[in-house]
């Protein structure tokens, strides 16, 4: 591997314990097949991970032995059901640094999490449109009304998931969209931080690591603007959590999302984490069963958080195991992963530079970003990219990577994107180097 210089001043890693790569890949029975005839090499990671035998084992363990439903039932499937949820939860609560369990609010993913604080800004606010009810019966928090004249501020590099709910909520209110452009170095252009982040802004919800440039946005400047402004702050953690030491104290944010299925977790849980005095004032989005105090036929009050947002019966099974997919990365150590995948992005950049008529989208270094590498083989379609390396085993994911604005802002249709996990071989990006030889030999 190449060696990496970390500049002074920033976290060194000296003291970070090292993880014995081909045991964790031994964890993960997917890692044994072939595909078209080759070993599996996958490199698609940012899309979904691969779930270890000690998640799988879980889930498969819950239903063969706890099944049963939560919070309602007091017989002992129901209890056992119960407190495997709950664990779960405090489980997630310390992953995260969250001062209390009761922040953590299971949603199906991230996109559902970001929705949820979106609908609950309009269920706090008037409506925009004439015809519907001027304001809300509700008392409800100034913190989440939002009208004409107020700004909600997103960035160019966002994922479709932290844009489209924020353009749905401003024409819903008449509020104003506004975002943070990304220079050609695929970094966050805070030069107009001032003027973008101001006494009518109510929200900054943006990306914590890229999912297309692998950008890890630096926070503090924002967060501190953020809090001179007296606006709340989201931060998209989806590719973050996963791959990097998260504590949301440290971080000085209101909210944070992430979704399991990156993290080694199952699909359809996901996490909305919020202060806690104010996910107690936020209104509720989905009304039904467990998310109620009492409910009379004309009227209904709700419950304490998190209960107020889980209505319905939950992924009770999916939380259990994200909770074990949370004792898996703890295991291993998160700072160990984050500089596991330092060095794997380094050795890729490296490698990548090396690739003819190449062209890496995103920060050039691994510094101040993951292991999530987009790129351009001249004039290749990345189409045609994708189909001749997953003909040789190797699984990229092509196309615009739910973040058309990034493409449009480089100028392209469509990227090949590379992203790597804790099981990710300096081998793997070997094959996806020789990989990209064969395409050229076909196309060029
Ligand atoms: N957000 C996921 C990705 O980037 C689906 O591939």
């Amino acid at each position: 591997m190449s060696a990496i210089t970390i500049p002074a001043g920033m976290p060194q890693y000296d003291d970070v314990p090292r993880f014995d790569v081909a045991a964790v890949r031994a964890d993960f029975p997917i890692l044994d097949r072939e595909v078209n005839g080759h070993r599996l090499v996958y490199l698609d990671s940012a899309n979904t991970s691969h779930k270890p035998r000690q998640v799988l084992d879980v889930l498969r363990e819950h239903y063969e032995r706890h099944n049963a439903n939560v919070s309602r039932s007091v017989h002992t499937l129901g209890t056992e059901a119960t407190e495997a949820y709950e664990g779960a939860r405090a489980k997630i609560a310390a992953f995260i640094g969250a001062p209390g369990v009761d922040e953590v609010v299971f949603t199906k993913n991230s996109t559902e999490a970001i929705n949820m604080v979106a609908y609950a800004f309009s269920n706090a606010s008037p409506r925009a449109d004439a015809t519907a009810p001027a304001a809300p019966s509700r008392e409800t928090d100034e913190r989440f009304r939002l009208g004409p004249g107020d700004e909600i501020v997103i960035s160019e590099m966002e994922h479709h998931s932290n844009i489209v709910p924020w353009q749905l909520l401003c024409e819903r209110t008449g509020a104003t969209l506004r975002w943070f452009p990304v220079t050609e170095h695929g970094r966050l252009d805070e030069s107009g931080l001032d003027d973008l982040v101001n006494e009518r802004t109510k929200l900054v919800s943006l990306v914590h690591m890229s999912n297309i440039l692998g950008t890890v946005n630096a926070t503090s400047r924002i967060t501190a603007r953020v809090r001179e402004v007296g606006a709340l702050l989201l931060l998209d953690c989806s590719q973050s959590v996963p791959h990097l030491p998260m504590d949301v104290v440290d971080y000085d944010v209101d909210f944070i999302v992430f979704t399991g299925h990156k993290m080694c977790g199952p699909t359809g849980i996901g996490v909305l984490w919020g202060r806690g005095e104010l996910l107690a004032a936020m209104p509720p989005v989905l009304g039904g069963g467990s998310m109620i105090e009492t409910v009379t036929m004309a009227r209904s009050t709700f419950a304490a958080p998190p209960a107020r947002f889980e209505a319905g019966t939950p992924p009770i099974a999916e939380a259990v195991a994200l909770g074990a997919a949370v004792d898996y990365l703890t295991g291993i150590g998160m700072r160990s992963v984050q500089w596991h995948e330092k060095e794997l992005t380094a050795y890729a950049l490296d490698a990548l530079g090396t690739v003819p008529g190449l062209r890496v989208f995103g920060p050039a270094t691994p510094v101040g970003r993951g292991g999530t590498i987009s790129f351009a083989l001249g004039d290749v379609h990345p189409h045609d990219v994708g189909q001749v390396l997953d003909s040789l085993g190797v699984q990229v994911r092509v196309g615009h990577h739910c973040a058309r604005p990034v493409c449009a802002r480089y100028g392209v249709p469509a990227m090949t994107r590379a992203s790597f996990y804790l099981y990710t071989t300096t081998e793997e990006i070997d094959a996806l180097v020789a990989g990209l030889e064969q395409v050229r030999k076909v196309f060029e």
